[in-house]
């Protein structure tokens, strides 16, 4: 039996690892999701029904309802808040792998490679668990979005993960106050979640879940690690697979969004940006000429318009004009006009949001251009339609050294004959900035919700 279990589980570490890989391009995605959750139902098959003598009824009754929320959420949560979701996933799991390394202690783990494990999986889950919930509420707006800091912030971190580690080292030691210590290790690593997390900006969320993610992975590994220093070797080798898979997947991904805001990890953690309603630099109070248009005048543009780059940000999001977009490009094209879809690495809220939103409208995978690819194409192209997009096509990242998204790589928009932007009102974008684009002699407004324009767009073009 032993045999079966411990193939089983070399299975779904491969699934893992080969769905991983298909989740890297946006064609293989969603067989790369089967393929690895297929991984972890045979691994939960293997240590529920093969690998041990467990009281049944209880997990599957867990199973149900775990099955029952966990599926609720996924269908109801709306695009735009795919972040708080993911956030609070990652806390569970973070939870999760405490709980487990907690009953590894109080079955009575003593050696210095458990409670060393056990230590730093409860202080990396809890954290995890906490942090993930206040990165929740930040971003829900039940935890203020803005910045809270004190003086001795970091110091006051620093100091509890050395008590931590001191109250480790005395349970050692054999202390008689065990439990006690091991409680304080809980109670504190519960606080530094909180505290890691509080002092950064609402709008910095995204980038902290990814963090936490990674994480919750770390927390899973060393999860693996207190299993394996109990003999349960199976269990905790799959668990190191998966749970360093998990942190390592979720850094690099952490280290993607700061390259595409041109920010390091250190600026986001100690340096909030749009959190703060203070302001910034970048253009700041200067006069635009603001140029607006009727989706009719719009409309006759695109009718002479040859080559269209749809730009896509948060608004369209916000807007779901994900399928109003498709049909205004489906006419265009019907009328013979090439069109091309922008993809910023960081437009939107989350790592491959725009991408999720346009294949959820069936807009084919060959007309996405990532950044490199698409921006030579603007020179030449006849209309860019920015819809609720801002910051990523900010040309002050170019040139004003001073602007908190100086440097950060942008569309080109500005480069096309005639740059269309689509907004509500001349409010800034997540980093807060005024954009002199929309000023631009090549540039027209077009205000509204995306939604709502798109769909007037469409029937006036139907009417030309
Ligand atoms: P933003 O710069 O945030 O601009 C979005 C614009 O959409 C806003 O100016 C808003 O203007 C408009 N908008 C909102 N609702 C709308 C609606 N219903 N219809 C039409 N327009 C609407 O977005 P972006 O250009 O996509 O840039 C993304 C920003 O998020 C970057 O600064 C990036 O660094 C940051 N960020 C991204 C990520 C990832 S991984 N994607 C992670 C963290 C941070 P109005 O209010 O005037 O309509």
């Amino acid at each position: 039996m032993e045999k079966f279990v411990d193939i089983a589980y070399l299975i779904a570490a491969v699934s893992f690892i080969y769905g991983l890989k298909m989740l890297s391009h946006p064609k293989t995605a969603r067989n790369g999701n089967m393929i690895a959750s297929l991984g972890m139902l045979i691994a939960i098959v293997a240590t529920v029904f093969l690998g041990t003598n467990l009281d049944l009824t209880m997990i599957v009754s867990a199973m149900v309802i775990g099955s029952i929320i966990g599926a609720f959420f996924a269908v109801r949560v709306e695009m735009t808040q795919m972040p708080q979701l993911v956030a609070i996933f990652n806390g569970f799991g973070g939870g999760a792998s405490a709980l487990v390394a907690s009953a590894e202690f109080l079955q009575g783990a003593d050696t210095v490679f458990a409670i060393t494990a056990i230590t730093l999986s409860v202080l990396i889950g809890t954290l995890t668990f906490t942090g993930s919930f206040i990165a929740f509420g930040k971003l829900q707006g039940i935890v203020t979005t803005k910045p809270v800091t004190f003086p001795g912030q970091q110091l006051l971190n620093a100091l509890l993960a050395i008590i931590m580690f001191a109250c480790a080292y005395m349970i050692l030691q054999n202390s008689a106050d065990g439990m006690i210590l091991f409680y304080i290790i809980l109670g504190l690593s519960a606080l530094l979640g909180i505290l890691l997390v509080i002092p950064i900006g609402g709008a910095d969320m995204p980038v902290v879940i990814s963090l936490l993610n990674s994480y919750s992975g770390i927390a899973a590994a060393m999860t693996g690690f207190v299993l394996v220093s109990t003999g349960e070797n199976s269990a905790g080798n799959a668990l190191i697979i998966c749970g360093s898979l998990v942190g390592a997947s979720g850094m690099i991904l952490t280290q993607i969004m700061c390259k595409g805001m041109n920010r390091s990890l250190a600026n986001v953690i100690f340096g909030a940006v749009g959190g703060d309603d203070s302001g910034s630099t970048g253009g700041e109070g200067q006069q635009l000429n603001i140029k607006s248009y009727s989706t009719e005048e719009a409309a006759m543009i695109f009718d002479a318009a040859e080559k269209i780059i749809v730009v896509p940000g948060y608004g369209l999001a916000v807007a779901q004009a994900q399928h109003a977009v498709r049909e205004v490009a489906e006419f265009l094209e019907g009328k013979g006009k090439n069109v091309l879809y922008a993809i910023h690495p960081v437009a939107g809220r989350m790592p491959g949001h725009m991408n999720v939103l346009l294949a959820e409208a069936n807009i084919s995978y060959d007309q996405l251009k990532d950044l490199d690819e698409i921006n030579p194409e603007f020179e030449d192209c006849d209309v860019a339609l920015v819809l609720g997009a801002n910051d990523v096509v900010n040309p002050a990242a170019r040139t004003e050294t001073g602007s908190p998204i100086y440097g950060m790589p942008i569309l080109n928009v500005d480069k096309a004959r005639t740059v269309m932007v689509n907004k509500r009102s001349m409010n800034a974008g997540f980093a807060g900035i005024q954009n002199e684009l929309f000023g631009y002699d090549n540039t027209i407004m077009i205000f509204g919700d995306a939604k709502d324009m798109l769909t007037q767009l469409l029937s006036d073009l139907k009417e030309l």
